[in-house]
């Protein structure tokens, strides 16, 4: 479902409004009135602005879009262009060869001064026009139409819609731009442009050109804020490696000579160009565009400027105020000595886990994964080294995980394996990033020491079985071939068990097989005598869920012999399954002809059910 748009270009606040948007609204109303600051001639087009043009939006990394004023008048990127197509050259280049064109320092100069470094003549870095058209240089394709289009296709990628050239600004600028024509020159003096750096300033001239709107820039800072995905569309317009980069120079230089201060007093990555547009970016959380012709003597918007200084200060945007995240992503924490799977155990084997449960600690994750928020797991973890044999990892509510995340797993593993303990994960299948990471990393090992599960209970139960292995060896009954064995005939006597016996019929059921469903009426007791089988609802979201999982011995149906309702659940064979079935006709009549065994039976059942409630108060408890 695509996040909602909020426009308004109505002055004014209704209840049902958003306050984001009223708030934009006041900031609009508010530095309206602000005239101060000259509209852009030295570019003959660009003086045909209307200086009043004004506009604001933001939008979040999760695509929500707040516009208001003039968000959707046309005007030309121009130097907003460079931080893109910077990016774009990282792309095509990666870093090092880029390095060698254009340095990643801040100048304190104008943006258009010839700023190059005296020894390689490299441009300090890509926001001045120096390193604006060395980074157009770095641009790959065989043309200067192709590289065009390339630029065109990932600022239309950035902006969620197809843009063009605006032709007559583009004329007017290469009527007159006798200075950036001199630093083409001066750039393939020092062989930064290793040809005729013309076709090179042409293609600066078109990428300046391209005509954008205050609710694209708006989008396209978010695409940033969001590691180079559009938050709008979800198509990737940059490779998440090289944002980390844009922004840097983008903080360090975006805003020229006025950086420092822009820092200082707004302290996000942002960029300005002439034509009176400001872009600004919180990583992680949104974008920011202003669009009002009317610039200062830096060549920045004047409310451009006096908008995000309000912003910044009003919403705590500020890049370095920002709350600590370390201490939140262990959600829950318990052991299987408190909590255990849906997995139905016999009494001995439930002895087990309570006495030695606490060998399985289980973490549920969540929230972004970073080295940052991971050094509180690793800690509890190896903290307790000595205490556990399986670390059950639930990753169900992990946003994201990024590659420092994947390496402490990593190495969490193999500590772990070689200390002869076992890692299990749920929900993995969720993070691609680190089953890729694994699966370079672990080689040959990484099918026996990367086990995932679906979800929490099954990985559970995984660790629960190989825990009662050691502990209780042989007790996990595979079969029960003697009437007396099952549970619901505990304390039975031979002739009491001779009684039963007749009532009950043999019935087999292939796995993946139904064998009971819900909403069917419930006419039979079931005797597991041989293999597994599963109760399973289906949730609300469509997934199916197990409640609990039955084994050799055990009775399912049973609940049927209370209240004779339809069946509430489906029941599955997990395994191929041997049952022997009695009639609840059978079990009323047993009342009649022997009450004293149906008492038993009943006694027994409510055994079994208060140990089950027991089981979800307990698991209810783990969870707050
Ligand atoms: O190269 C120029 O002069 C223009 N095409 C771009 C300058 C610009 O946007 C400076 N930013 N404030």
């Amino acid at each position: 479902m695509e996040p909602p748009e909020q426009k308004n270009t109505q002055a004014g606040q209704s209840l049902c409004s958003s306050p984001v948007l009223d708030y934009l609204n006041q900031l609009h109303q508010e530095y309206t009135p602000l005239n101060q600051g000259q509209v852009a001639t030295y570019i003959p087009e660009l003086a045909k602005a209307n200086p009043d043009w004004f506009s604001i939006c933001l939008v979040t990394t999760s695509g929500a879009v707040y516009e208001v004023g003039d968000s959707r008048q046309s005007f030309t990127i121009q130097s907003i262009s460079k931080p893109f197509v910077y990016g774009l050259a990282l792309e095509d280049n990666g870093r090092e060869p880029v390095l060698q064109k254009v340095g990643v320092e801040p100048t304190g100069d104008a943006f258009n001064s010839i700023s190059l470094d005296p020894g390689t003549g490299r441009p300090r870095n890509p926001m001045i026009n120096a390193g604006a058209i060395a980074s157009a240089g770095l641009i790959a394709g065989k043309t200067s139409q192709t590289k065009l289009r390339r630029i065109l296709e990932t600022f239309g990628l950035y902006a969620g819609r197809e843009l063009s050239l605006d032709k007559e600004v583009y004329g007017s600028e290469s009527e007159t731009g006798h200075r950036n024509r001199a630093i083409g020159y001066m750039l393939r003096n020092f062989d930064i442009l290793s040809s005729d750096p013309m076709p090179v300033v042409e293609l600066y001239f078109q990428q300046c050109s391209i005509a954008v709107t205050c609710r694209d820039l708006g989008i396209m800072a978010a695409t940033l804020a969001n590691r180079g995905v559009n938050p709008v569309t979800a198509k990737q317009a940059i490779r998440g490696e090289y944002v980390e980069s844009v922004l840097s120079v983008m903080g360090s230089c975006g805003m020229y000579d006025y950086a420092g201060e822009w820092m200082y007093n707004i302290g996000m990555p942002a960029k300005s160009g002439v034509s009176g547009g400001v872009m600004a970016v919180l990583p992680g959380h949104l974008g920011i565009a202003v669009f009002s012709p009317r610039l200062d003597s830096h060549g920045n918007s004047v409310r451009g400027i006096r908008v995000c200084q309000a912003l910044a200060r009003h919403l705590d945007l500020h890049v370095f105020n920002r709350p600590s995240v370390g201490g939140s992503i262990v959600r829950v924490r318990f052991t299987a000595a408190q909590r255990t799977s849906s997995r139905v155990r016999t009494p001995e084997e439930s002895q087990a886990l309570h006495q030695f449960g606490s060998q399985v600690r289980v973490y549920q994750l969540q929230g972004n994964l970073a080295f940052g928020t991971m050094e509180e797991l690793v800690r509890y973890v190896i903290e307790g080294l000595d205490c556990f044999s399986y670390i059950l990892i639930d990753l169900k509510r992990v946003l994201t995980l990024n590659e420092s995340a994947c390496r402490l797993f990593y190495q969490l593993v193999c500590k772990l394996s070689a200390l002869g303990k076992a890692t299990v994960f749920a929900h993995a299948e969720q993070l691609p990033l680190l089953r890729r990471y694994m699966k370079v990393k672990l080689e040959k090992s990484f099918d026996e020491q990367y086990r995932v599960f679906e979800d929490l209970d099954l990985a559970l139960e995984w660790c629960e079985n190989q825990l009662l292995e050691t502990t209780l060896p042989g007790a996990m009954v595979a079969h029960v071939d003697e009437a007396r064995d099952y549970q619901l005939f505990g304390k039975f006597t031979d002739q009491e068990i001779s009684v039963v016996v007749p009532r009950l019929k043999r019935q087999s059921f292939l796995k993946g097989q139904t064998i009971v469903k819900a909403g069917d009426p419930a006419g039979e007791l079931f005797f597991l005598s041989r293999g597994n089988v599963s109760v399973t609802v289906k949730m609300a979201s469509g997934i199916t869920k197990r409640l609990a999982t039955f084994s050799a011995g055990m009775a399912f149906g049973e609940m049927a012999l209370i209240d004779r309702a339809p069946r509430s659940a489906n029941i599955v064979a997990d395994t191929d399954v041997d049952c022997d079935v009695m009639a609840l006709d059978d079990f009323e009549n047993l009342g009649i002809s022997h009450p004293g065994i149906k008492i038993k039976l009943l006694e027994n059942l409510c055994l079994g059910l208060s140990s089950k409630l027991r089981k979800v108060n307990r698991d209810i408890s783990v969870f707050d």
